[in-house]
């Protein structure tokens, strides 16, 4: 018998297992239920058993051989075929790019127009004490222009707020630079206020120029050049008195704009002659310096160059919305 074993150990090493087909046949006619090999340990039943231990080893090799090249040839097949079934002329999933919020988009634009004619962007915090929201800018304690912001406190002993608007910018940066000074200053405020031109969050960009001899004239030049590189040639724009504490006089712009075939005017912004008060407060001399000041709504602005009637949109984050921008 051990001479049958070795002729089936030649037999069994001639075995082509190059296809599943191959193996098939192989595990049919080798190591399968009815192959040859467990013929084999039939017959062993038989054999006496002085010759068991000799035999029966070498059977036991002949087996371990035989499902060693099954499984090798089954892997090899396996890896053959997921390289064969990748195509690499197939195109690649879609990838779905962003693009840039209309926000901030317009935001970008506003401060490239003023980088233009030379004003230099400035930043504060969000969450801002009572001075630099209120008092530097002329609020008194009991004025009624403070109830007029209805305002966000984090900390209602210590006055803490988010900021109401960037006009606080204002005040961070004269106490910490001297004039002449020319800049803008981008960012988000908050107000307890919420309908379709009115969000709870939103963005303004401030603007602030302190020099000797500045006029109101000044201020108007610089919101018409403003208005002309936004919006383009033909637009209408009218201003009306108005009241804030940091600036004397104020006034409000508007803007003129056709929603659902009507014509309207829209508030943008802002603005005045700095308030001496601000000044001093800032320890700068009011007899020698004077300014102008702007804060503008960069969601109204979005919203009269794309034609958006409701704020919201620009939060809600559906990507129906954002990816016309
Ligand atoms: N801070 C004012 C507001 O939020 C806007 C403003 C800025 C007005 C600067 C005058 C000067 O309504």
């Amino acid at each position: 018998m051990l001479k049958e074993i070795e002729s089936l150990k030649e037999r069994i090493k001639n075995y082509s297992l190059k296809t599943p087909a191959d193996l098939e046949v192989f595990k049919r006619e080798i190591t399968g239920k009815n192959g040859i090999i467990n013929e084999f340990f039939e017959r062993f039943k038989q054999i006496p058993s002085e010759e068991k231990k000799i035999i029966g080893g070498a059977l036991n090799q002949l087996k371990q051989l035989a499902n060693e090249m099954f499984y090798l040839a089954q892997e090899q097949i396996e890896n053959s075929r997921n390289k064969l079934d990748f195509d690499f002329t197939l195109p690649s999933k879609e990838i779905m790019a962003g693009s840039q919020h209309p926000i901030s988009q317009v935001m970008e634009e506003v401060i490239s127009i003023f980088e233009r004619i030379g004003f230099v962007v400035k930043d504060g915090p969000e969450m801002e004490d009572d001075w630099h929201n209120f008092s530097a800018l002329n609020f008194p304690d009991d004025h009624p222009a403070r109830d007029m912001q209805d305002t966000f406190f984090v900390n209602k002993n210590e006055k803490i707020v988010l900021r109401t608007h960037t006009s606080s910018i204002q005040i961070r940066t004269l106490e910490n630079e001297l004039p002449p000074l020319r800049f803008i200053a981008p960012g988000r405020v908050y107000r307890c206020d919420s309908d379709a031109t009115h969000s709870p969050v939103f963005h303004q960009i401030e603007c602030m120029v302190i020099d000797k001899n500045v006029s109101f004239a000044d201020l108007k030049d610089v919101l018409y050049y403003f208005v002309k590189a936004f919006f383009g040639e033909n637009l209408q724009v009218r201003f009306r008195p108005s009241y804030f504490p940091f600036t004397e006089p104020s006034a409000e712009m508007d803007i003129g704009w056709n929603v659902d075939g009507k014509f309207k005017w829209m508030e943008i912004l802002g603005c005045g002659m700095v308030d001496p008060n601000v000044l001093k407060n800032c320890n700068i001399d009011p007899e020698k310096y004077s300014g102008y000041a702007f804060g503008v709504g960069v969601e109204r602005l979005a919203m009269l160059r794309y034609k958006i009637r409701d704020i919201r949109l620009f939060y809600e984050n559906d990507v129906r919305f954002l990816k016309q921008f």
